[in-house]
């Protein structure tokens, strides 16, 4: 088994490589990333002499470079994306280019080379927000798409993309949709690493508004689980949603990462919030664990503190990432 893997060196994608590696020694993978700020060859050291294992540097909008990664490949797992909502607010144009031309270039280059399988990587915050008071009320596969932001509105079109292949070409694709990942090499500009390393460095923890907005929150190795269950046991033209089942707040992340570290409640900050907030994000995962089997098996409370200790543990890959944030201010 040969994969082509998209955003190989970013936060999910690089975990993505690592677990899969491990699992299955005997398959081979081809990792395309364009390296961005997000990318980070660093996160592959403990793979990258294997000689299973390739790195091809490229953008997902060049064709020829495309094809090339993909040849002889049997599988794409799409994870290439620009992933920041707060960046798409400021610049939406490369998330559009990136997310919704460079889905569909691979699409048309996976289907020329008669790809068995395309599995794209995709988010819960294409359905919208939910209501913060009915706590019963979650996503699933039939929720209609309401995008709201730059960067959701760029996921859903690529997700749409998918289904249009799906239904118009019978092209091999299966989605998923998953909440916010957490645990190690995420990049600090997510909220749970950027809180880790603030109060580690004892630097106010920014809480949008009121802090009351509601994510719900999956440890990254149970998102690679879904994945490899979905490309290998997954039904072709199906969505799966994913979810943490662990709904926290801004206010609770912050007091969490702060008296996991020891350090005073006065370092949460309230700053403006975020323009067109989502309040709330949970998914009904029923569907998947009903399937596949697939259940998260990493409590919040485990994930927080596998990852809090990564961070404590991995100085040197975050202050050269922090060294770097510095000098491009
Ligand atoms: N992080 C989350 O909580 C989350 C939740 C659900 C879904 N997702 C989806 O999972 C995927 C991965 O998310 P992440 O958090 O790992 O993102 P990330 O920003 O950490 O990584 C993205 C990777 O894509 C690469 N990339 C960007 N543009 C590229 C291009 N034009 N060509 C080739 N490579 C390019 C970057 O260099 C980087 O390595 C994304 O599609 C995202 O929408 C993320």
């Amino acid at each position: 088994m040969k994969i082509l893997v998209t955003g190989g060196a970013g936060f999910i994608g690089s975990n993505f490589i690592i677990y899969m590696m491990q699992k299955y020694p005997d398959y081979k993978i081809n990792n395309l990333d364009l390296l961005t700020y997000a990318g980070n060859l660093d996160n592959l050291k403990s793979v990258e002499s294997n000689p299973n294992y390739t790195f091809i540097k490229g953008d997902i909008c060049d064709r020829e470079i495309v094809t090339k990664a993909m040849k002889d490949c049997d599988m794409v797992v799409h994870f290439a994306a620009e992933s920041h909502v707060d960046n798409s607010i400021k610049d939406p144009a490369i998330f559009v280019r990136t997310n919704v031309i460079g889905t569909e270039i691979l699409l048309e280059v996976a289907k020329e080379l008669n790809i068995k399988r395309f599995h794209h990587v995709s988010t819960d915050e294409v359905f919208g927000t939910l209501p913060l008071e009915s706590k019963e009320i979650k996503f699933n596969e039939n929720t209609p798409y309401a995008p709201r932001s730059p960067y959701s509105a760029s996921k859903a079109g690529s997700d749409h993309l998918v289904r249009a292949f799906i239904e118009t070409y019978n092209f091999p694709a299966t989605i998923s949709n998953c909440t916010n990942n957490y645990g190690p090499y995420q990049f600090p500009e997510k909220i749970i690493p950027l809180f880790i390393l603030n109060a580690i460095n004892n630097n106010k923890l920014p809480i949008y508004g009121e802090g009351k907005a509601v994510r719900d929150y999956l440890y990254v190795v149970d998102h690679c689980a879904a994945i490899d269950l979905i490309i290998h046991k997954g039904k072709i033209g199906e969505t799966y949603c994913i979810g943490g089942d662990s709904e926290k707040n801004g206010i609770e992340i912050s007091e969490t990462v702060l008296g996991s570290l020891n350090k005073s409640l006065e370092l949460k900050n309230f700053v403006e919030d975020r323009k067109g907030h989502d309040m709330r994000y949970a998914m009904d995962h029923s569907k998947i664990t009903k399937e596949l089997g697939w259940v998260p098996t990493v409590t919040f409370e485990e994930g927080i503190k596998n990852t809090i200790d990564w961070y404590i543990n991995n100085e040197k890959w975050w202050k050269e990432i922090l060294l770097k944030q510095s000098n491009n201010k």
